[in-house]
């Protein structure tokens, strides 16, 4: 009887294939590669929900070990320069800033005689994943060094379930003041009206939250000149937003994800996950968000018609305001960018926002290259009809995305022309 093996390979296949699949829009190109992925990434949240359920491994710390015990995987294949190219002129160093932990590349050309582009960098992972220090961030970094003649500071943030909301944000901030003052600068030779902070996605949050808060600081000497923000996080009051709901099963950043994030971020209980889903923390009876707080982030004025579509605000009248009052953080600019003000937003530097089309961020990264236009701030905003969140991080075989390239690129060069 060959016949039982056969029903039961072919039941393991139907079963992976349905695991696996995920519909995809048409704009996305390489949709196989990108669900292959996402299913990995399932499959390691998964795994690590069970172990934690079991008691025998911590949720992030298990998502940890498996994205580092894959990333050395990757780099016993490749080398441990894979695809980014040897830059053997850049200098790396590992040292701290202000007591805060941080990654130097310095380019190859010196710093005797001519001062040379600085550039902060914040990377990404909710929150609470991720390290400048490898893969994709750590090439990135060497090329932004090598290609720009910058020199670059990866910032190693404090990250969730260590601390919370809001020590990353105090983490960057102290290293960025660390970058700008003048023993730095002239240690580095960097040229005080050339220094930029960026960040993708979580850090392209507390880059977004650092650039406001340094802008307004009268005491510092020198201040970033430009703001290069890649798909970022900034607000946490809508999770009903268009671009939350059209993709809130695109890899790799599904919408419920994301809102875990920020209640991890905001040391809010887990068990809100379905209220926060439902607007109910940022409904109409919570006094605390006026009308104008509102309006800093009301999609249906600030995003073009091609992206509202048809979709209609979620504003419940009634929700969950007590358990909310205990997360001060909700309501707070160092944790969501999106609702400073006018008169802050007019002081910041020169800015790049990057969005992709196909992400649950997309809008709040176009209300905000909106609101700091408005506020009289020169912005590029860099739109991928093709991208999905995450996607310059994968920029070297096999994880690749032409898109990512693209995006990357499309990066490098502004950064190039305005830095
Ligand atoms: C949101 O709040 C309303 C009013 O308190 C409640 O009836 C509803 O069940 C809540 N929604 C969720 C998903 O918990």
């Amino acid at each position: 009887m060959r016949l039982l093996p056969a029903a039961v390979t072919l039941s393991l296949a139907v079963a992976l294939a349905y695991y696996v699949y995920v519909p995809m829009p048409d704009a996305i190109q390489e949709p196989w590669k990108l669900m292959l992925m996402d299913a990995g990434f399932r499959a390691t949240m998964q795994l690590a929900s069970v172990k934690a359920w079991l008691g025998i491994d911590h949720y992030i710390g298990s998502i940890r070990r498996s994205t580092a015990g894959f990333e050395g995987m990757m780099e016993g294949l490749l080398g441990p320069e894979q695809g980014g190219g040897v830059m053997p002129g850049v200098k790396v160093s590992d040292i701290t800033f202000a007591g805060v932990p941080v990654r130097v590349y310095e380019p190859p050309a010196g710093g005797e005689g001519h001062l040379r582009r600085g550039l902060m960098f914040i990377h990404g992972g909710g929150w609470a994943l991720g390290t400048g220090k490898r893969g994709s961030y750590d090439t990135i970094g060497r090329m932004l060094s090598d290609e720009l003649n910058t020199v670059v500071v990866s910032v190693e943030y404090r990250l969730y379930p260590e601390v919370h909301f809001p020590v990353p944000y105090l983490d960057c901030l102290a290293a960025a003041k660390h970058f700008l003052s003048p023993e730095v600068r002239a240690r580095y030779a960097i040229d005080p009206e050339r220094v930029a902070v960026s960040g993708d996605s979580a850090g392209g949050n507390l880059a977004a939250a650092v650039a406001q808060e340094i802008s307004t600081d009268e005491t510092m000497s020198a201040k970033f000149s430009v703001q290069a923000l890649i798909y970022p996080v900034l607000q946490a009051l809508d999770f009903n937003t268009p671009s939350y709901l059209q993709n809130q099963n695109i890899p790799i950043l599904h919408r419920p994800l994301m809102v875990h994030f920020w209640l991890q971020y905001l040391g809010a209980d887990l068990s809100l996950l379905s209220q926060a889903l439902a607007n109910n923390h940022s409904a109409l009876e919570n006094s605390n968000i006026t009308p104008e707080l509102r309006a800093r982030l009301d999609w249906t004025a600030l995003l073009p018609p091609k992206h509202k579509r048809d979709h209609k605000p979620l504003i419940p009248k009634k929700g969950f305001q007590g358990t909310w009052k205990e997360v001060p953080g909700l309501l707070d600019v160092r944790a969501s960018p999106l609702l400073a003000g006018p008169e802050v937003l007019a002081k910041c530097p020169r800015a790049y926002v990057l969005t992709c089309e196909h992400d649950v961020l997309r809008d709040e990264g176009l209300m905000y290259a909106r609101r700091l236009q408005d506020a009289g701030v020169s912005v590029t905003s860099d739109h991928y009809e093709d991208g999905f969140h995450g996607c310059l991080s994968f920029i070297t075989w096999p994880l690749e995305f032409d898109v990512g390239k693209r995006a990357l690129r499309g990066y490098l060069d502004w950064l190039q022309d305005n830095l």
